[in-house]
């Protein structure tokens, strides 16, 4: 079987440190699909992801064939297939995300047209860098000949911190959830939806208080970065290349069950089309599909413009990295 080819950038930090791994076990395209990784950074940290692929290489993976380390980005994109895009700086206490935008936004114009040039067509491509979503726009604007359905960016840490806030609070397994969606931007304005939720069938909202829902489990899940930042003292990295590993194993392998992606709107809901917004989704044929026909009650419309204004204003303050 050819290798499929993945691109990460970022290849020295510390999420792509847990992600590697992860992808070279095959947990994205599975156990009979071999691998080939194509790590970028910049000249300066190199020389470090020479040392992470050599430890790469002493892990003994059945399924990864080769490993290139570059600091060119058209090699590294070269016939992609998947790519992660991770390298960016991440944000430090008392910091938001969109604070990262001026620095970290032209990270992605490059990126997004040594993709559009280079990569394979069937590239599939998660920002995960901050401010992930705006990024991912820098990114799909700088690559016209790529659909624009191709790039994505990642809500799915913040619906998996859903899940274990709730797994908590009734007790019962991650798994016994279905129908829970993150809306809008990841940051602290983010809309974590429990609206059409179920919990072994049953509706969530009849199994936990109003207060505790608006007051507590929204602002918990929405500002669970910091939190991670405050008592870790660092950026959240594991459970980001985890729910990374989550986005991609299912836009390729396919899940009826609702998840929360961030892919480029196509105006459902009140988001504006063009916006790289966290939206209820399958994955089917290798691809997103939005959740369509849901009715939206008061809150929710609310919750999600104020998103939708926010995604803006981060779109105007990019406007020169943008076609
Ligand atoms: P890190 O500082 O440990 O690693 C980032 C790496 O990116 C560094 O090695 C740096 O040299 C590299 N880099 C910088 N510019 C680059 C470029 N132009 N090309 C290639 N590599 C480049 O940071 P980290 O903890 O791995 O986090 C990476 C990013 O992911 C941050 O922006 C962080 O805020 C973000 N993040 C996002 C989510 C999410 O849910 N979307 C979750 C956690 C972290
Ligand atoms: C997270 O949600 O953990 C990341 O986006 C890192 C951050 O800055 O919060």
């Amino acid at each position: 079987m050819t290798p499929v080819k993945i691109t990460v950038t970022g290849a020295a930090g510390n999420i792509a440190y847990s992600l590697l791994w992860r992808l070279a076990a095959g947990d994205v395209f599975g156990d009979d699909t071999p691998i080939d990784l194509r790590l970028l950074e910049i000249p300066d940290a190199v020389g470090k992801t020479e040392g992470v692929a050599m430890e790469l290489q002493d892990s003994a993976f059945p399924l990864l064939r080769s490993i290139t380390v570059t600091d060119r980005p058209e090699e590294a994109f070269d016939g992609a297939n998947a790519a992660f895009l991770v390298g960016a700086k991440p944000r430090g206490k008392g910091e938001e995300r969109a604070d990262l935008l001026a620095n970290n936004g032209k990270i992605f114009a490059p990126q997004g047209k040594a993709i559009n040039d280079h990569a394979a067509d069937d590239v599939r491509v998660l920002v995960v860098g901050n401010p992930a979503n705006t990024n991912a726009l820098i990114a799909q604007q700088s690559a016209p000949d790529v659909p624009a359905d191709r790039f994505t960016a990642l809500m799915r840490l913040d619906h998996n911190r859903a899940l274990s806030q709730l797994a908590a609070k009734l007790d019962v397994p991650t798994t016994a959830f279905e129908d829970v969606v993150v809306w809008g931007n990841h940051s602290a304005t983010q809309f974590p939806d429990l609206t059409f939720a179920t919990v072994n069938g049953d509706k969530v909202i009849d199994r936990i208080d109003r207060d505790w829902y608006v007051n507590e489990f929204i602002p918990r899940v929405a500002k669970r970065g910091s939190e991670i930042i405050e008592v870790r003292g660092s950026s959240s990295a594991a459970s980001a290349a985890s729910a990374a590993i989550d986005h991609m194993r299912d836009w390729v392998q396919g899940t009826d069950q609702w998840v929360s992606a961030a892919i480029v709107s196509d105006g459902s809901y009140g988001i504006d089309e063009g916006l790289v917004a966290g939206l209820p989704t399958v994955a089917r044929d290798g691809k997103w599909e939005i959740v369509q026909g849901l009715e939206l009650n008061d809150f929710q419309r609310e919750r999600i413009a104020a998103n939708v204004e926010e995604l803006k204003a981060e779109r105007d303050a990019v406007a020169d990295l943008l076609r």
